[in-house]
């Protein structure tokens, strides 16, 4: 896919991971919705990108992702501005042990909510171009969390979620033109990861072996992945039409797709009768 004059709408635009990928998405000449809880860095961060890419290329909503009265608003109001839509990315995301069901709802139901709500101005057979949904996942919804075991749950979710519906969906994809694919970053330095410097922070949200996380983070982050290279990697993977049920692992050493054994029965739509 060519981003050029594309429209991305990017929940948890306004900080870290998904403001970078904003801003790279701009700088490939697609337009964005910033889609945000956060109303106050939302607006700057929107001005921000609005001075260096144009006023015409972006805008910003403000979203709570744990209603989906507003991430309907938000596809609208992106719709009603830019007149299209190409790639969603569900991006939200935060690190609560202790407040799980809201950590769930935010990182898990909301992508959901997000894919199927999204679907309907993608597909195209329903009036969209056909596109592209990415999810956001982690390293930790690939392999055991050590301090984050429902951070986890949240993450493989995103994964058995995204390569599910890819799957679902596939045989069907020159009518809905829809592709499906998350990513799978390690720790990059980000305002989230900056948070578990803190072990009263940590400890206040619950999050397991606080003090060895927080001695790891605060030796670490200096040379942790920057964003930049997660965004990076998160174009390449939205523009390889190749791609559709990717769950693409970033680290700092490479990037490697990550395919787990299929069973035939449940990868293979014609075991099932239809
Ligand atoms: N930083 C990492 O090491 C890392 C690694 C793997 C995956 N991730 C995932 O990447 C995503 C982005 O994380 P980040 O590190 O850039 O964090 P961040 O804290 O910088 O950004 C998260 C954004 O989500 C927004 N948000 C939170 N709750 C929301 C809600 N209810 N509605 C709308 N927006 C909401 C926040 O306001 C914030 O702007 C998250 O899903 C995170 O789990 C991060």
């Amino acid at each position: 896919m060519n981003l050029k004059d594309k429209v991305g709408f990017i929940t948890g635009g306004v900080s870290g991971i998904g403001y970078a990928t904003a801003e790279l998405l701009l700088q490939h000449g697609a337009k964005v919705a910033v889609i945000d809880v956060n109303s106050e860095a939302g607006r700057t961060a929107v001005s921000n990108l609005a001075v260096k890419y144009g006023e015409a290329n972006v805008i910003f909503v403000k979203c709570d992702v744990t209603e989906d009265g507003d991430i309907e608003e938000a596809f609208k109001q992106t719709i009603a501005k830019y007149g299209r839509l190409d790639v969603i990315m569900n991006n939200a995301g935060i690190l609560n042990e202790s407040n799980y069901k809201l950590m769930i709802s935010v990182n898990l139901t909301a992508a959901i909510t997000g894919t199927m709500l999204g679907m309907k101005y993608l597909r195209k057979d329903q009036g969209g171009n056909g596109g592209v949904i990415l999810n956001m996942s982690s390293i930790s919804g690939l392999k055991p969390s050590l301090c984050l075991p429902a951070y986890a749950a949240t993450k493989h979710g995103i994964v058995g979620y995204t390569r599910s519906m890819a799957n679902s969906m596939a045989a069907d994809i020159n009518v809905h033109g829809v592709r499906f694919n998350c990513v799978c970053p390690e720790f990059t330095d980000t305002p989230m990861v900056r948070s578990l410097e803190s072990v009263d922070s940590l400890n206040r949200r619950g999050i397991h072996h606080a003090q060895a996380l927080s001695n790891y983070v605060s030796e670490n982050v200096d040379g942790m992945i920057k964003v930049s290279y997660i965004a990076d990697n998160i174009i390449k993977l939205l523009a390889d039409e190749t791609k559709n049920g990717a769950a693409m692992l970033i680290t700092s050493k490479g990037v490697a797709f990550i395919d787990p054994p299929e069973h035939p029965y449940f990868s293979d739509r014609a075991n099932l009768k239809r």
